[in-house]
């Protein structure tokens, strides 16, 4: 019988790679302060000092690849940068298009990566805590005071692919990872890197019910723009996601991919919903730990240390610690923009009676006949 001894090693050797983060942290703001922002970059550059503007909008350094392409591609209006492009079938703002491309050219998967996939707003802040904490509970046991969850933000923990590393045309240096390295991403099962596509790494995927999702995105967004910008309507951004028009969307072609692989190869890709993670945390915990390969002893079980990760990792310890609430990621979104209610059902409280029914038919229609329920 496995044993937590057995559970694979701590997914990164974290003290250097926190100590890189911080000095990738001084050398982009380095970056920031002494480049100049091109021409059509973004237009809030030419309005503002470029110290003022969220790294996030920026749109600098995109090569000439990405250029070209993106001058091939559908564009809409974003919900907080300019524009989002059109690339495979799913949406991507500008910066986040350089990035893929980048990681698509770049990254090599490893049989025993796991990677966290998730399309934004589903969980990913609670998934990547989760799986963190399950991953390292051997070297980092949930009772200790000095848990690198109560010191850090999920997101600098497990870093995103496109998100994180390889943003801004990085190549990141990955020798300070151990095996198995853990990584999430927001990327659809067609656009990951082909070597992520061949290998039998596994997946992780949670999702969420189409209707808190949207909620949860709208706020998240608006939370992002600036003042000059003001807030997105409710109706306008409603509109643009049930055409499938918002980030990584279209949500249910995005959710549907990995839900027909994960039927295809469940011992490849573990099927999550945050609806069940929040009905029965214990079990889902239970079951993700099986599939990574680290099961919770009968010792473990014992001192409940199941509870315990769950109690570490929920909505009311992770958005209390001091933080999450003062941080903020190296590209400027805020770590409390990532807690909100962290509840299900609360998109009834934003959405009309018509919205909601369309949301639900959209959903039937799409999902429906390949068994897939919200
Ligand atoms: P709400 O806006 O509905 O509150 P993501 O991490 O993918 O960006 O998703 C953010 C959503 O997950 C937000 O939903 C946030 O409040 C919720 N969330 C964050 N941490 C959570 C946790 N520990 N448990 C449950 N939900 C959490």
């Amino acid at each position: 019988m496995s044993t937590a001894q057995s559970c694979p090693l701590p997914t990164v050797s974290l003290s250097k790679y926190l100590e890189e983060e911080g000095q990738n942290k001084n050398a982009e703001s380095q970056l920031l302060k002494s480049s100049l922002p091109a021409e059509n970059d973004c237009h809030t550059q030419a309005e503002d000092p470029v110290s003022d503007i969220p790294k996030y909008l920026l749109e600098l350094g995109l090569t000439p690849e990405c250029k070209q392409l993106i001058s091939s591609l559908p564009a809409e209006k974003g919900w907080v940068a300019n524009l989002l492009h059109q690339y495979q079938g799913f949406w991507h703002t500008t910066r986040q298009l350089q990035a893929v491309l980048t990681c698509q050219n770049h990254f090599q998967a490893q049989e025993t990566d796991i990677l966290l996939v998730t399309t934004p707003k589903s969980g990913t802040t609670w998934l990547k805590a989760i799986v963190f904490a399950l991953m390292n509970r051997v070297k980092y046991p949930n009772t200790d005071n000095n848990h690198p969850l109560l010191s850090e933000n999920p997101h600098i923990l497990v870093p995103f692919l496109e998100y994180g590393l390889y943003i801004d045309s990085q190549v990141p240096n990955f020798t300070t990872f151990t095996s198995p390295r853990l990584f999430a991403t927001h990327l659809p099962l067609v656009s990951l890197p082909e070597s992520a596509k061949n290998s039998s790494c596994k997946l992780v995927y949670l999702c969420r019910n189409p209707k808190d999702t949207f909620v949860s995105l709208w706020h998240f967004t608006n939370k992002l723009r600036t003042k000059d910008m003001g807030s997105n309507s409710l109706e306008e951004t409603f509109d643009k996601f049930t055409r499938g028009v918002s980030l990584y969307g279209p949500f249910w072609d995005h959710v549907l991919g990995y839900w027909k692989e994960s039927l295809e190869n469940p011992e490849r890709v573990l099927f999550l919903k945050y609806e069940e993670m929040k009905e029965q945390p214990k079990l889902q915990l239970m079951k993700l730990a099986q599939f990574l390969g680290c099961p919770f002893s009968n010792e473990e079980e014992t001192r409940d240390a199941v509870d315990g990760i769950q109690k570490l990792c929920s909505f009311e310890n992770l958005s209390n610690l001091e933080v999450n609430k003062i941080g903020k990621l190296a590209s400027g979104e805020e770590y409390k923009a990532f807690f909100r209610r962290g509840e299900v059902g609360d998109a009834k409280n934003h959405l009309t009676p018509q919205m909601i029914e369309k949301l639900d038919q959209i959903t039937e229609q799409k999902l429906h006949g390949y068994g897939l329920k919200f």
